[in-house]
């Protein structure tokens, strides 16, 4: 990443790139319980739908039009058109929220890992969780002091993303190979593991069995296209800036399906190994499968432990093989955060990549000091509910727009064809012209809705103005940013 635009050392790099930045925590600790809270096996369903229609054609979209502008997300909309860089900005703004928060579940799982090896959690990992080590205060207007083992734990998970980073794109190209590849393996071990457990197959049954009765709540619908948006890292300018650094007339079509089928294919076989091991937990317990967890934040950190816990056979290997592999999940997705928001900056105002890094990286962990306090969950459930349902789905709203209807869906498909290793048909316009705006446009009234009659989450009134000011605040900046004049040269 320096002033120079910076290339992939092959384009198995840039696709394994991608691949990381899609499979992270989304699809280990997020998929799970999202299907778990939207009818389980019936969640699928949805969900690959959710995928044909609105992942892979806006997967392309964003390969193409990174790669066709050799910019990031903000220039590159620039190029399209000048009066729509905001969106490229909001992007940006979207992602940079999340990479806030999201590197705090990645401090808890460094903590794990150590906890992991003498079973730190004792009997009640619920309580050990909530109590000993968030020592959750009473709700969001109480932050309380900041919990050190977990600032402790971010300041470790950022010092790595800066050191894997500062090289450039060169570099980074290998990494991403191993940061790929080690969550794999583990998460084959982890599946082989749990499929071996007695009860294994109860927690397979619930995962697969389709309940078809949740197909008819349109809360099912939106929360699996919410999930495909990020799992597949979409609407971030992720995807944008990574295939800019693509040489001319590299492949979008293959590349967009290998990433999302990829990056799918690993949430479902990732569903195995958690199912397995809840199956084998619901028999220890006695219970049903259903009832072995409530809470969606806590089956990766409650759940999950107390299962490792009543393993027969090492229990503190699977433990911290567990949490090794969300470290390993969540780092090549912090890096696809951090390489487009330094894009965006370098490419406008021609910064220098050297100053820019080390000042994202250090203001990503100050203002995640935040989410270390003991009311920090509070705020990372609504930094998460803020920037999903109303962040992505807004910039990936426009998205459509502006490339259907601005700079034509039709040119673009025409331009992927040009150098693609098989060609899209005029499904791809109607999916991005008619389709994923739609549904995107629903998803979005009906969430306001929702947030208009209810408020978020059971919260006082007065977080749900201050979830609402954040997002407000972010539109306003990505506005300003772009009226700021840019440095030609
Ligand atoms: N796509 C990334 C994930 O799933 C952000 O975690």
């Amino acid at each position: 990443m320096n002033n120079q635009r910076e290339r992939w050392t092959s384009r198995t790099s840039f696709v394994i790139a991608s691949i990381g930045s899609a499979i992270g925590l989304g699809n280990v600790w997020r998929f799970p319980y999202i299907c778990y809270e939207n009818g389980g096996g019936a969640f699928l369903i949805p969900y690959f739908v959710a995928l044909l229609t609105a992942g892979i054609p806006l997967m392309i979209l964003e390969f193409a039009l990174g790669r066709e502008m050799q910019a990031g997300a903000p220039s590159a909309f620039a190029k399209v058109r000048k009066g729509t860089e905001w969106i490229g900005w909001l992007a940006l703004m979207v992602i940079m929220l999340i990479f806030f928060y999201y590197p705090v579940i990645a401090a808890w799982c460094v903590d794990y890992v150590i906890f992991s090896i003498n079973l730190g959690w004792g009997a009640d990992a619920k309580a050990f969780f909530e109590s000993d080590f968030l020592q959750l205060s009473t709700g969001p207007g109480v932050l309380g002091s900041v919990r050190w083992p977990i600032l402790l734990g971010l300041a470790v998970f950022w010092a790595g993303v800066y050191l894997c980073l500062f090289k450039g794109i060169k570099v980074l190209s290998k990494i991403v190979f191993y940061t790929v590849i080690i969550p794999w393996v583990i998460l084959v071990i982890m599946v082989i593991r749990g499929l071996t457990l007695p009860g294994a197959l109860e927690g397979l049954k619930f995962y697969l069995t389709p309940n078809f009765s949740a197909l008819l709540k349109p809360g099912v619908w939106l929360a699996a296209y919410g999930q495909i948006f990020f799992t597949l890292s979409l609407a971030m300018g992720t995807m944008i800036v990574y295939s800019s650094y693509l040489p001319r007339g590299t492949d979008i079509a293959n590349s967009s399906f290998i990433v999302s089928l990829a990056n799918c294919g690993t949430s479902f076989f990732a569903g195995f190994a958690v199912f397995s091991t809840l199956g084998y937990l619901a028999q220890a317990m006695g219970v049903g499968v259903p009832e072995v967890t409530k809470s969606g934040l806590g089956l990766a950190f409650i759940t999950y432990p107390t299962a490792i816990s009543l393993l027969p056979f090492l229990p503190a290997l699977f433990g911290v093989l567990f949490f090794v592999l969300l470290i390993t999940l969540a780092i090549d997705s912090a890096f696809s955060a951090i390489v487009p928001y330094v894009a965006g900056f370098t490419d406008k105002w021609k910064f220098n990549t050297k100053w820019v890094l080390p000042i994202v990286c250090t203001g990503g962990f100050l203002i995640g000091i935040v989410f270390t306090t003991r009311g920090g969950l509070y705020w990372l459930d609504i930094v998460d509910y803020f920037a999903n349902t109303f962040g992505l789905t807004l910039v990936g709203l426009l998205e459509c727009i502006v490339i259907g209807y601005i700079y034509k869906a039709h040119k673009a498909r025409e331009y992927v064809n040009e150098v693609s290793e098989f060609q899209i048909g005029r499904w791809w316009d109607i999916c991005i012209m008619v389709i994923t705006p739609i549904i995107l446009g629903i998803s979005f009234v009906w969430s306001l809705i929702s947030l208009i009659q209810k408020g978020y989450g059971g919260y006082p009134i007065w977080a749900t103005f201050v979830g609402i000011g954040i997002y407000v605040g972010i539109v306003v900046i990505s506005f300003v940013l772009m009226t700021v004049k840019r440095k030609e040269g």
